[in-house]
This record gives C-alpha cells, sequence and structure tokens, in this order.
C-alpha cells in the first residue's frame, strides 16, 4: 500500500482538494499523512482530516514559525494532539539552520518543548532538519521518542545515527534527481528503514521535476526505489506502507 507520509495539501496550493484525493486514489496513493505547522496549517489540516477517511494529520511548528509561537499555542498544541484521534504525530518539528542561524536558541527551545509532549503523550514525531544535524541528533537523544526523518537526504553515516535511534528515513522525490547520492544510501539501508513522502507541492520527483508535485507521484519515487534496490515496485509499497502504518499506528484505521 502506498502511504505518502508528509505532504502539505492545502488551499494554498491546490484549487480542488477533492480532485486530488481521487487522482491520488488512481494512482494507489490511499493513504496520505498532510502535515500542518503552522498556526492556519494546524486549523485546515485538522479540517481535512475531519472531511476525508483517508486523510491523517500531523500537527506541530515549523522552526521558521519560532517568533509567531507561545506557550499558550504550545498548549492549544497538545489539547488539539489528544483531542483528535487523526492527529497521528507531532511535525514537522526542528532545526533549520539554513536561512537563519541567529535564533539558533529560540529554535532549540520550540523543538524541545515539542519533544516534551510528544514523549508525554507516546505519539511519533516528523522531523525537519536542515543544516543541523549535529544539534538535532543531539537533542534528539535527550527524549524517548520515534517518529520519521523527515526529507532525508544525508549521508550513510547520519542515516545510521538515526536508524540506531529508531528513526525512519523520510524518502522524496530527491532520490530521483540526476547527481543524487541518495539512491546509495537507500541501497544501503534498506526498505526496512524507509518510508515514502511527496512533501508535495514541493520536491516533485522526476520527471515532474520543478513542478507542482502532489501525492499521486510517490508512484514514481516507489519506482526508483525498486530501481535501487532490484525489487519489484510492490514490494517497496507493502514494505514501506507497513512501515508508516507501524510508525504512525495507522491499523486501527485500516
Ligand atoms: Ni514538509
Amino acid at each position: 500500500m502506498l502511504i505518502d507520509t508528509h505532504c502539505h495539501l492545502s488551499k494554498d496550493y491546490y484549487d480542488d482538494i477533492a480532485e486530488i484525493m481521487k487522482e491520488n486514489k488512481a494512482a494507489g496513493v490511499f493513504k496520505i499523512i498532510v502535515s500542518g505547522c503552522d498556526k492556519k496549517g494546524i486549523r485546515e489540516v485538522l479540517d481535512l482530516a475531519s472531511k476525508y477517511d483517508d486523510i491523517f494529520v500531523t500537527i506541530g511548528y515549523h522552526p521558521e514559525e519560532v517568533d509567531t509561537v507561545s506557550d499558550i499555542e504550545i498548549e492549544e498544541l497538545k489539547k488539539s494532539i489528544k483531542a483528535n484521534k487523526k492527529v497521528v504525530g507531532l511535525g514537522e518539528i526542528g532545526l533549520d539552520y539554513y536561512y537563519v542561524k541567529d535564533n539558533k536558541e529560540k529554535q532549540k527551545a520550540l523543538f524541545e518543548k515539542q519533544l516534551k509532549i510528544a514523549q508525554e503523550l507516546k505519539i511519533p514525531v516528523v522531523i525537519h532538519s536542515r543544516d543541523a544535524v549535529k544539534d538535532t541528533i543531539d537533542i534528539l537523544k535527550k527524549y524517548k521518542v520515534k517518529g520519521v526523518i523527515h526529507c532525508f537526504s544525508g549521508s550513510l553515516e547520519v542515516a545510521e545515527i538515526y536508524i540506531k535511534m529508531g528513526y525512519k528515513l523520510g524518502i522524496g522525490g530527491i532520490v530521483t534527481f540526476k547527481n543524487s547520492k541518495l539512491g546509495e544510501v537507500v541501497s544501503k539501508v534498506g526498505l526496512d528503514n524507509i518510508v515514502l513522502e511527496t512533501d508535495s507541492p514541493y520536491l516533485a520527483p522526476e520527471p515532474f521535476r520543478g513542478k507542482t508535485n502532489s501525492s499521486k507521484y510517490l508512484k514514481n519515487i516507489a519506482e526508483k526505489i525498486a530501481e535501487i534496490c532490484s525489487v519489484n515496485v510492490d514490494e517497496v509499497s507493502i514494505k514501506t506502507g507497513q512501515n508508516a502504518i507501524d510508525v504512525f499506528d495507522l491499523q486501527a484505521f485500516l
């Protein structure tokens, strides 16, 4: 079963969400996990989850939201997770030093506040880490949580550290890009340690690179991984689908 474990299905990017869901089904993508990572996004994804059986959500504040989030929002976040069965994870949360480097301590504080909630509520996390590998690992080591390293594109060495800590790697369109080294990493860590994601509308896989991405293109990512791992594409869907079901505890919804 193809499950898109991370996407941003929002009216900001798509005119007709019902149509997108139909296209997903036609492409064999039966369940998607939509991420809401700012105030507006969180409201929107909770609304989507209540309308569509096949939509699950993760909610949490992205590091770029650091200046918009106070303890009130953090309390609200915790309440929303407790109140909604279809919230299957907390995220995307983490550290992003790519654009802004002068607020590292603030980012870390927001990250840790949310990790505490995940630990307390025993809910998996979806980690966003950009140019911040060392700090991300150091912080994650302090908490007993599991989850997905979203949009993983690091080295084999870093992949193995996360896997050892109990995380799955979220593999998306980057694996299909020419000159990407991610394929080598995926072939070495194997299907047991990955889940599939599109991160749509961003990062469309080949041959759609540069266009608006959609969950239906998960198929193209699965096909590339099948080629890399020299297995049948069905094996990729089944194995990564089961990994997603396990990480996000989706069994009860199937
Ligand atoms: Ni994302």
